[in-house]
């Protein structure tokens, strides 16, 4: 008789047989960030592994009146993209494949979701989660992508496949960006010309507190207020947070003691856009 007494090994006979998949979740309208996630997925996957890519754009973590019903969705050029990266399976459900119209369970974190885009999304990281959770019971990979882009969703992800057992090693990949610094979002289209050429404020605001920190500036206030007046500068910019956090617990510090991460969210017109930088 086997006794097995770890969850390592309670889960390993299902895991050995099948080939080693790795999935990046996305909502579509693939960009640079989604393909360089792919391509993290390759590498992990091995040629004989398989990378599984997902397209759903899920209704349970836009908030009501948000864009859920305007999210491109460009359906044939996004299936182009995915055949050219390589991808081996693309799980692209309409709304009636996942969602139950009775349903009842989702899956919540409490903590790391109660900070930055949890506070002005509620309910956002509920459906993340929920999601995520689905797709991994669906398709069953050995280990999923996600972008730093979305620091607090990938800290929150991995919080939840830690206390909730799942089997899947989350892989965390850098931000993928375009020339002048704005970091490549599905987001991006919806922005005027204007608002466009106004956005690397963000980057260039965080870059500039980067420095500043590393000059020595330790005051979380004095980095946070140097972002706000930079990005205030902006005229078609509205702060929505700026916030400098621990890096792991995401709660707001007071001084800067590594790991730290400033984040911010900031809207154009109507558009929201994210980004941040991780502190020496
Ligand atoms: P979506 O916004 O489509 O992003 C899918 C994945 O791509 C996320 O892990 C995100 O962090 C990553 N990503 C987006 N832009 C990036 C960039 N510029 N550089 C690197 N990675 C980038 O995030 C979601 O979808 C959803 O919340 C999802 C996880 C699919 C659950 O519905």
């Amino acid at each position: 008789m086997k006794i097995v007494e770890t969850a390592a090994e309670a889960h390993g006979g299902i895991a050995a047989a099948k080939r080693r998949r790795v999935l990046v979740p996305t909502m579509g309208a693939l960009h640079r960030g989604h393909l360089e996630l792919i391509r993290l997925a390759r590498a992990a996957a091995g040629p004989e592994g398989e990378v599984a890519v997902s397209i759903f754009v899920n209704p349970l973590q836009f908030e009501p009146g948000a864009d859920f019903e305007r999210y491109p969705r460009p359906e044939s050029a996004d299936e182009e993209l995915c055949r050219g990266a390589g991808v081996d399976l693309l799980f692209r459900p309409p709304v009636s494949e996942i969602y139950f119209a009775d349903r009842s369970v989702t899956v919540e974190e409490h903590a790391l979701s109660q900070t930055l885009c949890g506070k002005s999304r509620p309910g956002h990281f509920r459906g993340v989660c929920t999601v995520v959770t689905k797709l991994f019971h669906l398709l069953e990979p050995d280990a999923a992508v996600f972008g730093e882009k979305d620091f607090q969703q990938l800290a929150i992800i991995r919080r939840m496949v830690r206390d909730l057992d799942f089997r899947v090693e989350i892989i965390g990949a850098p931000t993928v960006r375009e020339e002048d610094g704005l970091a490549c979002s599905s987001r991006n289209q919806y922005l005027t010309p204007e608002e466009r050429e106004q956005a690397p404020v963000l980057r260039a605001a965080l870059l500039e507190a980067a420095e500043r920190a590393r000059n020595g500036e330790r005051s979380a206030e004095a980095l946070v207020r140097l972002v706000r007046e930079r990005i205030s500068a902006a005229p078609r910019a509205r702060i929505d947070y700026v916030e400098l956090v621990n890096a792991s617990s995401l709660e707001a510090v007071v001084t800067l003691a590594p790991p730290s991460l400033l984040a911010v969210a900031v809207f154009f017109g109507k558009t929201r856009l994210i980004d941040n930088i991780q502190l020496p």
